[in-house]
């Protein structure tokens, strides 16, 4: 008898013949996440704006992976490709890894870029949900991810547009895991740390544990085998965020503020 506690989801090992769609593949994370679940023998249907990216990935892999451009912005664009894909055969695998990022902090104010982080990391979310949710429900399985963000533990400084859509990333992953699981359909819930990505690039700090893209996929397949619901990385900075998430307030904010000096 095993002493390990019984995984939160179904594992996913075996990803051959299996479908996927991953929801902003077009670089950084899910384009490393495409890659790798190509590479495994999945067929991967890969989404973002930028078309000519993803055919150009697509190009590498022809018959393996299927190109649907879309905005997460636009509910019935995410719908039509997910009928498109859904026409095809059923998908086994959903994962919501769209984002954008935009350092802020309250004396700049923007109430424009408050809502396009809401638009894209959220509500981009509710529109990938809404388009996929039926078809797994009916069928009691498949997987759905969300990458969400250590940014979403708690509040941090310059994260003021970005923190919150984490937060409520997070949330949402939870419920829905709730929901769902008793039907079959697995849940998870992506919180990396830093990676290096474009939509880090413009960072003027020091970023710490940094890690690939590549690297970063490793640990989120990793994550769907064991069958996690949580799948952090890397862990030795995780772990760290993780703890300053238990603070009580009173030791979070000067934490915070003599680590990030800010
Ligand atoms: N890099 C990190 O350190 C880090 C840490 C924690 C969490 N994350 C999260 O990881 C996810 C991936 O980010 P990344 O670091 O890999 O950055 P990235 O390379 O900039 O990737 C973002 C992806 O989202 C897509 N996207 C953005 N707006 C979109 C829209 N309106 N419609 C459709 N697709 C859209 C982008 O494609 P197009 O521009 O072609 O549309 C791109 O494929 C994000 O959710 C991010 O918040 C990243």
């Amino acid at each position: 008898m095993s002493l390990l506690p019984a995984p939160l989801n179904p594992p996913i090992t075996d990803w051959r013949g299996k479908t996927a769609w991953i929801v902003g593949a077009s670089s950084g994370i899910g384009r490393a996440v495409a890659l790798a679940l190509l590479s495994r023998g999945a067929r991967v249907a890969v989404s973002a704006r930028n078309g000519d990216a993803l055919e150009s990935m697509a190009a590498r892999h022809p018959g393996a992976a299927i190109v649907l451009p879309l905005d997460v912005r636009d509910g019935a664009a995410v719908r039509a490709a997910h009928g498109l894909l859904a026409a095809q055969g059923p998908i086994d695998f959903v994962l919501f890894c769209a984002g954008t990022y935009e350092a802020l902090r309250a004396d700049a104010f923007s109430l424009e870029t408050m809502l396009a982080h809401q638009e894209i990391n959220y509500c981009g979310a509710l529109h990938v949900i809404d388009a996929v949710l039926p078809a797994l429900l009916a069928r009691g399985g498949g997987h759905l991810s969300l990458v969400g963000s250590v940014a979403g533990f708690r509040g941090l400084p310059q994260s003021l547009a970005y923190g919150p859509t984490k937060a409520a990333l997070t949330n949402l992953a939870e419920v829905l895991y709730l929901d769902l699981s008793g039907h079959g359909v697995g849940v998870s819930l992506v919180q990396p740390g830093f990676v290096d990505t474009p939509l880090t690039a413009g960072n003027d700090f020091a970023m710490p544990a940094l890690m690939t893209p590549e690297a970063a996929a490793d640990a989120m397949l990793a994550g769907w085998a064991r069958g996690a619901f949580e799948i952090h990385f890397p862990r030795r900075f995780t772990a760290w965020m993780k703890l300053l998430r238990v603070l009580p307030y009173r030791l979070y904010f000067p934490a915070v503020r003599r680590v990030t000096g800010l």
